[in-house]
């Protein structure tokens, strides 16, 4: 189901409510210490999570007679019509509230009367907000799973285009080994996997109920919490009252697989910028998705690469943030919890918004395919080749690695950018081993495709990693 904030911002409606806790003052709070305190603004998402709850609890509260079953039914019909009108918009936040769980429970009271006042009837708002929390985790992070397969299918369709399209890998920013764009790709793609799996492993520590837990010491009342924990869909219920209104784990585990998620896609968008150089020219990205500058007519810059890059510190900060929070509190329940929601929120849209452009961004970029294979050329990235070919004919590797560079030594020292520029003779006074064979393995072609070990770059184990890439995609797609 959709959020209901973006159809609901804007006007004030409804009365001027009370706080739920008026009763035991004398004054109204000053305005400013309300504006202080309200957190609507930001909780205002998970209305709909919100009237979840309420509508299983008074279920509940109604199955255990601890109201009447007419009673529940009222609070139920008036709180599917809440969900109703502000699904369509007909109904608009009230930002005078509280918080999500006040304006519910007044629109609800405003609405059917007296037996509104029993919803809240063996429930906190500490326990309350737990389980809103859940439930819209529950909901909108199959969201982001989603958009990470979106971007693992298009990484994977790129790389079995280009098999065969060679691009030196590096290590220290040094030629490396001969490698291909799709074996490049697929390592994008393999972190986006753990980032999936990541979520979904967070996902299984919020299979409990929260509810019932009360404002902290559970209930007097005879509240049946497997009950509201099975209509709710969990698997079951927390098991002590005081950690499950103190708790926060899940936010900050949530958000820390935000921080890695975004770690791996800034990484990406640091070699998209750099290959997008003039320099290396591996890449270019489409009009669309690139900005021009107001005094140099000729830039295209690559700023959705460089913007996701620069939001990774957001999701960071959201991360300590959370940690810092959580850090020394006493239980239970303390007001800091409040403050759980900014910061998890702000990281999970950051990071929907970041995988949603930079999967347009790199489905629309032109793959400059000979700059890359020029890549290949120089660098005597197939040295390590050399050495192998060697360790076949019997040496040892430490000797073949000896032997390899003499022959790398010897290229240099002749002004040549090549091992195989060097002739048979002079491969000879390197190792008498060495054989007319040699060119043939030395090529960037041969290079690639003699990496046939698991997880390499030869086109027969790039394919196995698609395969399985698109399977994973296939069977963890969520409705
Ligand atoms: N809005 C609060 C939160 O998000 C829940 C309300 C609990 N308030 C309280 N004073 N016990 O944590």
């Amino acid at each position: 189901m959709s959020d209901v904030n973006e159809k609901n911002h804007g006007t004030l409606t409804g009365d001027n409510h009370a706080a739920l806790w008026s009763g035991r003052f004398t004054e109204g709070p000053d305005a400013a210490a309300v504006e202080f305190e309200t957190s609507i603004r930001v909780d205002e998402r998970m209305a709909l999570d919100d009237i979840h709850g309420s509508i299983a609890h008074a279920q509940m509260l109604g199955e255990q007679k601890i109201i009447s079953k007419s009673e529940s039914s009222e609070i139920v019909k008036g709180l599917k019509s809440i969900e109703k009108d502000l699904i369509s918009g007909e109904l608009k936040i009230d930002y005078s509230a509280e918080d999500i769980h006040s304006f519910v429970e007044a629109v609800l009271t405003d609405r059917i009367g007296e037996p509104g006042k029993k919803l809240h009837t063996g429930r906190s708002r500490n326990d309350q907000i737990a389980l809103d929390e859940r439930l819209y985790l529950r909901r909108m992070i199959p969201c982001i799973q989603n958009e990470i397969l979106t971007l693992i299918k298009t990484l994977s369709e790129i790389a079995s285009k280009n098999k065969k399209s060679l691009l030196t890998g590096y290590t220290h920013m040094q030629h490396a080994q001969p490698g291909t764009l799709a074996q490049h790709l697929l390592a994008w793609a393999s972190m986006l996997v753990r980032d999936w799996e990541r979520l979904e492993d967070s996902l299984k520590r919020i299979e409990k109920s929260p509810l019932g837990s009360g404002a902290l010491q559970g209930s007097t009342l005879p509240l049946d919490r497997e009950l509201v924990a099975k209509k709710l869909g969990f698997s079951g219920v927390t098991e002590n009252s005081l950690d499950t209104v103190s708790d926060r784990d899940y936010c900050i585990e949530f958000t820390s697989d935000f921080a890695l998620l975004q770690s791996h896609l800034s990484r990406m968008c640091e070699e998209v910028v750099l290959w997008s150089t003039t320099e290396f020219s591996f890449v270019e990205l489409s009009e669309k998705w690139s900005t021009g500058s107001s005094i140099m007519p000729q830039k295209k810059n690559p700023d959705f690469a460089e913007l996701i890059r620069g939001r990774t510190g957001k999701v960071y900060g959201d991360l300590i943030n959370l940690l810092t929070m959580v850090k020394g509190l006493p239980l239970a329940y303390d007001r800091d919890l409040q403050e759980d929601k900014e910061p998890l929120f702000d990281a999970f849209d950051t990071v929907e918004a970041n995988l949603k452009v930079f999967t347009a961004m790199v489905s629309s970029a032109k793959w400059n395919l000979e700059k890359m294979a020029s890549s290949c050329e120089g660098g005597f990235a197939n040295a390590t080749d050399l050495a192998e070919y060697l360790v076949r004919k019997g040496l040892p590797f430490r000797t073949a690695h000896g032997v390899s560079a003499k022959a790398v030594r010897m290229a240099i020292d002749a002004g040549l950018s090549k091992i195989e520029d060097l002739c048979l003779e002079e491969f000879k006074k390197c190792s008498p081993l060495i054989e007319d064979d040699v060119y043939e393995i030395l090529s960037p072609e041969s290079c690639v495709e003699n990496r046939k070990t698991i997880g390499a770059p030869s086109s027969e184990s790039t394919s196995v990693q698609i395969k399985a890439l698109l399977a994973f995609c296939k069977k963890s797609l969520k409705k």
